[in-house]
């Protein structure tokens, strides 16, 4: 698949590295052709460097490796681009909890509902949030199995073909997708976010809170 990545930082390179590694073409386009030019020098796979248009043009699929509060300007830019497009929204809102303890680290979110702001901005792309649940360093490691399960990937989106492209994409990385419902539950996904990312940051196990399906008695009353 043609994958534009827009961005060239901690996330433009995990899942770009992964995703030609698995023989994916991908342009990445960043504000510093300098960042794009080092990032697709790491990566290898004959991925090339280009602008941000560069890579909005290319993509099949488009990754959105920015921080939340690169969007408006970024999609100001790009958006024409998109329309009929996947775009893959990994973005995380995170701003410091203020009033958490002092020296802990911790965060809430600046905005609830980032990717329906986006497919706002961009009308006409096919927006899908995923890959903002755990840390780069994840997505970069060749760890996938834990406690004997797979890592799952959580995926929202209302296009269905967009949907499937990210949950190929996901395994690609040898991940297992988890269709989670159309973009108004995005918004859930990015509070998962912030709340296990703070559970993680101040030392205790998100994973021990949620028991197996099994067990979990999701059955109506
Ligand atoms: N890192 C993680 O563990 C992680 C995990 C899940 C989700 N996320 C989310 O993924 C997104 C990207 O995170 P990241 O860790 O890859 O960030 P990062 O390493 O800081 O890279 C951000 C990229 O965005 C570019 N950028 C920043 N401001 C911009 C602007 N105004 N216009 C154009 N480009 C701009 C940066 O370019 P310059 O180098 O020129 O500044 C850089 O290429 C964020 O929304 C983050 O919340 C991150």
């Amino acid at each position: 698949m043609r994958i534009g990545i827009i961005g060239a930082g901690q996330m433009a390179q995990a899942l770009g590295r992964g995703w030609a590694s698995a023989g994916h073409d991908l342009v990445i386009g960043a504000r510093s052709r300098a960042a794009a030019d080092q990032l697709v020098a790491t990566i290898g796979h004959g991925a090339r460097a280009g602008s941000m248009m560069d890579a909005a043009e290319f993509g099949a699929a488009v990754l959105l490796a920015l921080p939340v509060s690169a969007l408006d300007t970024v999609l100001g830019e790009v958006s024409a681009k998109l329309v009929g497009r996947t775009v893959i929204d990994c973005t995380n809102a995170f701003m410091p909890d203020v009033a958490a303890p002092a020296g802990a680290t911790a965060f809430v979110l600046s905005e609830d509902a980032v990717a329906e702001r986006i497919a706002a901005t961009a009308p006409g792309a096919h927006v899908v949030k995923a890959f903002n649940v755990c840390a780069a360093e994840v997505w970069a490691s060749d760890a996938r199995e834990f406690e004997g399960r797979r890592l799952g990937v959580p995926i929202c989106g209302d296009d269905p073909a967009a949907v499937r492209q990210v949950c190929a994409l996901a395994e690609d990385l040898k991940l297992q997708p988890v269709s989670s419902g159309g973009l108004h539950r995005a918004k859930y996904l990015e509070a998962t976010s912030v709340f296990t990312v703070g559970l993680w940051f101040s030392g205790q196990d998100a994973r021990a809170i949620f028991p197996p399906l099994d067990a979990a008695f999701a059955v109506e009353d």
